[in-house]
């Protein structure tokens, strides 16, 4: 598990094995937009402030994804323990 802090909703999450960052922020009453959620549209992408996102998508180009950060909240993870996330 892993930690993200949505930083305007102003919302701390845990985000469990099974589950992704998108679940666990609309359980929490995060507004996320998405519309594939399988890491294709690109709809969910996020400004990420902080923390290194573990990318599964197929949408942002390894030379985004190296930069680290933006993430797809619909089906990328992370590598460190917390994440902040500009939603
Ligand atoms: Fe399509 Fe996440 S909802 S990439």
């Amino acid at each position: 598990a892993f930690e993200v802090y949505a930083e305007t909703s102003d919302v701390t999450v845990q985000v469990g094995p099974n589950e992704s960052i998108a679940a666990a922020l609309k359980a929490a009453g995060v507004r996320v937009q998405m519309s594939c959620e399988e890491g294709v549209c690109g709809t969910c992408i996020c400004d990420v402030s902080e923390g290194t996102p573990d990318h599964r998508d197929h949408f942002l180009t390894d030379e985004e994804k190296e930069d680290n950060d933006q993430i797809a909240l619909c089906c990328s993870r992370a590598k460190s323990s917390r994440l902040v996330v500009d939603i």
